[in-house]
């Protein structure tokens, strides 16, 4: 397949978008009120129009992630080489249950994840899969650890234990683990916020009191989770340290990096991540700062033989596991069958190589070096402190919801507020796109300090 084609209509979306509105002020009666009078799929259409009205409907309503001033939540713009993984991985369609189905794609990914596993300082015989997400490598880690600590706990469930699991995570770990311990049977109270630091990272004193306040009440600690790069503001836990107590009490050290896992690859970030390598499994996002698409998380585990056990499947339907070194994603996974998800980091990684990779994260981290002073410059509070490309941000009298309101009316950005360690909200901006400027930076920084200038004077 040449790719030419299709890298005039990428750079003709891109460039659109680049020069168009970021956010959309459309009403849910709006959208319901089009689809309803133009698709009734009572006849057929033609694909042209059919397409080219989609396109309009994206292009119009929604908050454009890939546009070089959207400062969100980890949602990166997409490399041309992973958009074009996409499309073949939709055209081919392989099934990855099994070795046997697709043993091209099953290699592509065991070589994609292997380096990456390295990279993690991992050994040879770690496992990683591919997943939709960050949250469903959060569930794998968990149904795993639970494995791990409890032999029980596959065949006869946590009844069978006697006493509660608990797991451990600061207030600023991501919220998947909450639903995780809901669908696991843990229950949500069975996950434990430890205490943070001025910094927002992990208090490890906190954390060794309640595992002994936990233990000493008869409940049965089995895991800690270790988040580098938090969502709200970056911050990365101690993870040598958490690796240093995880051992010495024999708990599963999990290692939450959905986003800032990424910072592994570059020579300049990588100390901020020392310990990962220490640690039973990580998350990592493809489709976050590795900027591929959306669906493409990845999960490594040190313990082979667990994850084997916790995703066990035996069926006479199935085609039969292929002898050697191969393993079946259906029997270590949480899915069954499963989309070819790794081809498009495969693709962009080849394309672009490490180096190319490492220049994007670099650049990133440095615009948000950037963001950061200019924002000083000009009379703004940063509030966290991080080696990644997440500011937090306030100053004297800012209302964070009329602010974002302005800015998304005046089309200028996209960022967010939040509540750090539970303060009071302010505003967060992360740069995740390839194609942010220091221009974009600047501009963006000029606005708002304008804008809050006129109208604290204005108050
Ligand atoms: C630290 C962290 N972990 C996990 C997740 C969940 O990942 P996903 O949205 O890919 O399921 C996120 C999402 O932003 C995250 O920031």
């Amino acid at each position: 397949m040449a790719c030419d084609g299709l890298a005039a209509k990428f750079d003709e979306v891109a460039s659109a978008i680049a020069h168009g509105a970021i956010v959309p002020g459309v009403t849910p009666p709006e959208i319901r009120g089009h689809l309803a009078e133009h698709y009734t799929f009572a006849t057929p259409r033609a694909l042209d129009d059919v397409v080219s009205d989609v396109e309009s409907m994206l292009r119009r309503w929604q908050v454009h992630v890939t546009h070089p001033r959207y400062f969100g939540l980890f949602n990166p713009s997409v490399t041309f080489a992973s958009v074009v993984g996409d499309l073949l991985t939709a055209m081919y369609n392989p099934q990855l249950a099994t070795w046997r189905t697709s043993p091209a794609a099953n290699e592509i990914e065991r070589h994609t994840l292997g380096w990456l596993a390295a990279k993690l300082g991992l050994p040879a015989d770690a496992i990683a899969t591919f997943t939709s997400g960050g949250a469903e490598a959060n569930l794998s880690a968990v149904i795993v650890a639970l494995t791990r600590a409890f032999p029980a706990y596959g065949e006869d469930g946590l009844r069978a234990l006697r006493g509660a699991p608990v797991m451990y995570l600061s207030g600023e770990a991501h919220h998947s683990f909450s639903k995780i311990a809901h669908m696991t049977g843990l229950g949500r109270s069975a996950v434990r916020a430890i205490a943070v630091r001025d910094d927002l990272t992990m208090d490890l004193e906190d954390l060794a009191r309640q595992v002994e306040d936990d233990r000493r009440a008869g409940r049965l600690p089995f895991m800690v989770v270790g988040t580098a790069g938090t969502t709200s503001a970056g911050a990365i836990d101690p993870l040598a340290g958490l690796a240093r107590f995880c051992r010495d009490e024999s708990l599963w050290l999990h290692v939450d990096a959905a986003w800032g896992g990424a910072a592994i690859i570059s020579p300049r970030l990588k100390p901020y991540l020392a310990g990962i390598e220490h640690a039973d499994s990580i998350t990592c996002d493809a489709h976050k700062w590795f900027s591929v698409p959306m669906g493409a998380g990845m999960f490594f585990c040190r313990h082979r033989e667990t994850l084997s056990e916790a995703f066990r499947a035996e069926t006479s339907y199935m085609p039969r596991k292929t002898a050697g070194e191969t393993f079946d994603p259906y029997t270590s996974s949480v899915q069954w069958s499963r989309r070819f998800v790794g081809l498009k980091l495969f693709l962009a990684l080849a394309h672009y190589g490490e180096a190319g990779y490492v220049e994007m994260i670099e650049r990133q981290a440095r615009l948000g070096d950037v963001l950061r002073d200019a924002l000083r410059d000009a009379g703004w509070r940063i509030v966290n402190r991080t080696p990644l490309p997440v500011v937090c941000f306030t100053r004297d009298g800012l209302d964070t919801a009329e602010f974002l309101a302005g800015l998304y009316a005046r089309q200028v950005a996209w960022m967010s507020d939040v509540r750090l360690a539970g303060g009071a909200p302010v505003l967060r901006a992360c740069v995740t796109s390839i194609r942010t400027t220091e221009a974009d930076v600047q501009a963006v920084v000029d606005d708002i300090s304008a804008t809050s200038t006129l109208a604290s004077k204005a108050a």
